[in-house]
């Protein structure tokens, strides 16, 4: 699914460079679940958009089911963005003056999907996470694990191979974050999805097949029996 080698990300500051990303190599095969852990500030949204082709390495390679997503057109990418990863977030980013419908619906919109169907795979994929009689709330209206879960919809309504999330519970109470963990886990296995989250909490980490510990743009992966975290 992924193969990445060798890849830096460069923030330019003032007069002195961040290395966001500093040499990572990862190899994630299709089916996988894996979580990557580390404190704040130490490169883990950086890997994500990169692996999510929102943005691009400074240098290094990104192979995507065999394509090197450093070489393709800005059109490419939103081509690959659009069809085949989704995307969550801690903050969820939905748009306020939209319904839970209407946001689930933007995301077939660049697929050029018809309104009605558009409209109809959308409810349906809200109904599927228990939001059905939600569709025509505002995001305000709503409790934060039901704004995630539009999110989710949101992404996954598109049918993605891959999902990735940035801090998906980073907003959420305990019990919720449960939940919503639990709920990502059943998709995942479900929609024989690709699941990448990143996440500086253990629990979520340690819920994952596979972990991978970021420290200071370097990237280290372990696995269950060989945790990098202790
Ligand atoms: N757009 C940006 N411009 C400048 N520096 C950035 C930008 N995004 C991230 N950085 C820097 O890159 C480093 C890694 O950030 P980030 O990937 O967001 O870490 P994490 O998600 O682990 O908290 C930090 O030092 C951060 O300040
Ligand atoms: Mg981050």
């Amino acid at each position: 699914m992924y193969q990445l080698t060798g890849v830096t990300r460069d923030y330019q500051k003032g007069r002195h460079t961040v290395h966001a990303l500093d040499g990572v190599d990862l190899v994630i095969e299709d089916g996988d679940w894996l979580a990557i852990q580390g404190p704040t500030g130490h490169g883990k949204s950086t890997l994500l958009q990169i692996l999510g082709a929102l943005d691009r390495p400074t240098s290094g390679t990104v192979l995507f089911d065999g394509q090197d997503l450093t070489r393709l057109r800005e059109s490419q990418l939103t081509q690959v963005r659009a069809t085949s990863i989704g995307f969550i977030f801690q903050s969820f980013n939905l748009i306020p003056t939209l319904s839970a419908q209407e946001n689930v619906e933007t995301a077939l919109v660049p697929l050029r999907v018809a309104s009605a169907e558009r409209q109809e795979r959308a409810l349906r994929a809200l109904t599927d996470l228990g939001l059905g009689d939600r569709a025509r709330h505002l995001p305000s209206e709503l409790s934060g694990g039901q704004q995630q879960r539009v999110a989710i919809a949101r992404a996954l309504v598109k049918q993605p191979t891959v999902l990735l999330a940035d801090e998906p519970t980073g907003n959420l109470d305990e019990g919720t974050r449960d939940e919503i963990m639990t709920l990502l886990e059943q998709l995942w296995d479900q929609l024989r999805l690709t699941l990448v989250i990143v996440s500086h909490d253990s629990i979520v980490a340690g819920r994952a097949q596979r972990t991978g510990l970021m420290e200071n743009g370097r990237l280290t992966i372990g696995t269950r029996s060989t945790h990098p975290i202790s």
